[in-house]
């Protein structure tokens, strides 16, 4: 009931436009958002990378309505994967087509989108593109774009998409993929969509986690397990430790600030581990559903208020 009304008011525009520009707003998101600015991100990142951990970094914003935001889009992702080259920090890039532009004209999602590919592939070291997975209207433009320019062969392995175990059709859909060997990373699923296409219930988006995790660690290319389940983290420990799977050969992957014992725990334990940052001033819609897929962080975003 309350997930429900969370994910409802995470669409709620005149909410957001408050809520993002109010000083309080920015001091409650603090708790899972780097900061609104670049070196923020790139502050954030470095730390974490000091403490063994590897990044993604995602400029929060979605739903771009004119071109011109999506190009300004495109430009702070450009200058990103530059910083991170110069700093030399061991991080690579998450980013939304709704914010390349997909809603505007798909044509300029994929010149955004290919741009950006192309300048992580010739970067040194070669750098990466995650295409994060939207809702379910987006998934099959998505999953098209991303195999599209995983075809061009200068552009192999440097990007990757996002297989949401919730939906019925991410078995479909993760074959295609590993068909084409396109990265993925496996998460369950953020947003509210209807059971002809989603499981309702936890257990059985836990057991689609499980079955495609089985597939993924078995088909030889290098994904990642996006969970904070610690069941489900166990359950894929022992599963490469018994089909002797690597643990170099593909990686765990969480959000900033949540379950960081765990993340920790990983990497003392030789685990491959990938922490989500999200930062930039269009922080709404992305903090709302991490409420939602835990009201109690409700309890953090106000300790959060109190501190500052
Ligand atoms: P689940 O929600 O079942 O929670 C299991 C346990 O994890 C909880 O009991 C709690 O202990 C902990 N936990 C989970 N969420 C928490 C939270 N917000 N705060 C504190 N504790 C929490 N989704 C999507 O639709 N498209 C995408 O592209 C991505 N990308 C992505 C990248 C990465 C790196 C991660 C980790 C997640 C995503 N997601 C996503 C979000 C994902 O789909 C999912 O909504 C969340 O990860 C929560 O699901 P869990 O797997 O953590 O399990």
């Amino acid at each position: 009931m309350l997930r429900a009304l969370l994910l409802y008011l995470s669409e709620a525009r005149s909410l957001r436009a408050m809520a993002e520009r109010s000083s309080i707003g920015r001091r409650l998101s603090g708790r899972f958002v780097a900061g609104t600015g670049v070196e923020d991100a790139l502050r954030v990142t470095a730390v974490l990378n000091r403490a063994g951990l590897s990044v993604s970094i995602d400029n929060l914003g979605e739903n771009v309505t004119t071109a011109e935001e999506a190009r300004q889009a495109a430009e702070l992702y450009r200058q990103l994967l530059c910083e991170v080259s110069r700093k030399k920090l061991n991080a690579n890039v998450s980013l939304k087509l709704t914010h390349m532009g997909l809603d505007v004209d798909p044509q300029l999602a994929l010149d955004n989108v290919e741009a950006l590919v192309s300048q992580a592939a010739t970067m040194d070291p070669p750098n990466f593109v995650r295409v994060d997975m939207e809702g379910s209207a987006y998934t099959d433009r998505t999953l098209d774009l991303v195999s599209k320019l995983h075809e061009k062969p200068e552009n192999r392995q440097r990007l990757g998409a996002v297989i949401q175990s919730y939906l019925r059709s991410s078995e479909k859909d993760v074959a295609r993929l590993l068909e084409r060997g396109i990265r993925i990373r496996l998460c369950k699923g953020a947003y509210n969509e209807p059971p002809e296409i989603a499981f309702q219930a936890k257990a059985e988006v836990d057991a689609n986690y499980v079955r495609l995790m089985r597939t993924l660690l078995k088909s030889g290319a290098y994904h990642g397990l996006a969970t904070h389940d610690e069941n489900i983290v166990r359950e894929a420990q022992v599963f490469a430790k018994r089909e002797n799977i690597s643990k170099d050969s593909f990686e765990f992957q969480m959000l900033y600030g949540i379950r960081r014992d765990l993340q920790q725990e990983l990497v003392r334990d030789g685990w491959r581990m990938r922490v989500y940052v999200p930062f930039g001033a269009e922080w709404y819609p992305y903090l709302m559903r991490r409420l939602a897929e835990r009201p109690a962080n409700l309890l953090f975003v106000l300790k959060n208020l109190l501190r500052s």
